[in-house]
């Protein structure tokens, strides 16, 4: 017999008017999302608008000023070691360790998580993010920005992280990158992770992100599953952009 599983599982994540910032100045503002496993959400918005700064926060890297933030039920600025565990970061500059090739980059990184997974495991997730084996011993001072992304998302699967976070992961890709990047990340949303992108590419996004959160000046301007309408409205978006946190009301 089939055993239904009743308990209710907190979402991804689940964030309740933060308010968070600099020496006591609030950037964000009151910011409230929420991501279920299974979703891929973009949150978007000019330079300036607060994204790596939600991001901080949900790294543990900035202590909310009010409000709450939890992953998976942890809160980051409480537990962060045991919230870290839960999620996977893939910052802008993705960086691994130029001298060292995919492989060894893999188990030296493991290794700091307190893994040793075998080999198998890590052919299995290098040919699940599509690594091409022909790189696998090259050193990673060769890779593409795209075949860093592939190896850092490899690390994230091997690392059993249900949510991953990833700070404008289509800047920089070419046109394929961009596609093989948008399958992965659908494969990996489609088995059940969490995957939250920041990006202020609303083009690039579009085609990757199921939902999005519209961030200006550290306030959750719109947010809704119609990406394709919101980049119609181009004259509106570009009010919306020009809305930076950095400027006066
Ligand atoms: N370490 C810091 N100390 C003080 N102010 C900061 C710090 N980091 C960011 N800020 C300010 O916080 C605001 C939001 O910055 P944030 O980096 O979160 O924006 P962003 O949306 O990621 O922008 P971008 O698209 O340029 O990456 C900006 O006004 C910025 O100047
Ligand atoms: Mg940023």
């Amino acid at each position: 017999m089939a055993v239904i599983d009743l308990m209710p599982r907190p979402p991804a994540l689940k964030v309740r008017g933060l308010v968070a910032g600099y020496g006591g100045e609030p950037v964000l503002q009151g910011v409230s999302l929420r991501l279920q496993a299974g979703e891929l959400l973009a949150v978007l918005g000019g330079n300036g608008a607060g994204k790596s700064t939600l991001l901080k926060v949900l790294l543990g890297l900035l202590p909310p000023q009010s409000g709450q933030v939890s992953v998976f039920g942890l809160a980051p600025s409480v537990d962060p070691v045991a919230a870290r565990a839960m999620l996977a970061y893939v910052p802008e500059n993705v960086a691994v360790y130029p001298h060292l090739d995919g492989l060894e980059n893999l188990h030296y990184l493991l290794g700091l998580a307190g893994r040793r997974p075998d080999e198998a495991a890590i052919a299995l997730a290098l040919r699940e993010v599509d690594l091409p084996e022909a790189a696998w011993r090259q050193r990673a001072a060769r890779y593409s920005k795209g075949m860093r992304q592939k190896l850092l998302i490899a690390l994230a699967l091997l690392r059993e992280a249900p949510l991953l976070l990833l700070d404008e992961p289509a800047s920089g890709l070419d046109p394929e990158a961009t596609d093989q990047l948008a399958a992965l990340l659908s494969r990996l949303r489609d088995a059940g992770r969490a995957i939250l992108m920041v990006s202020h590419d609303l083009e690039a996004t579009s085609a990757i992100a199921d939902r999005y959160v519209f961030l200006a000046k550290g306030r959750v301007l719109r947010e809704g599953s119609d990406l394709a309408a919101l980049g119609a409205d181009a004259a509106a978006l570009r009010t919306l952009y020009a809305r930076r946190a950095d400027l006066a009301p």
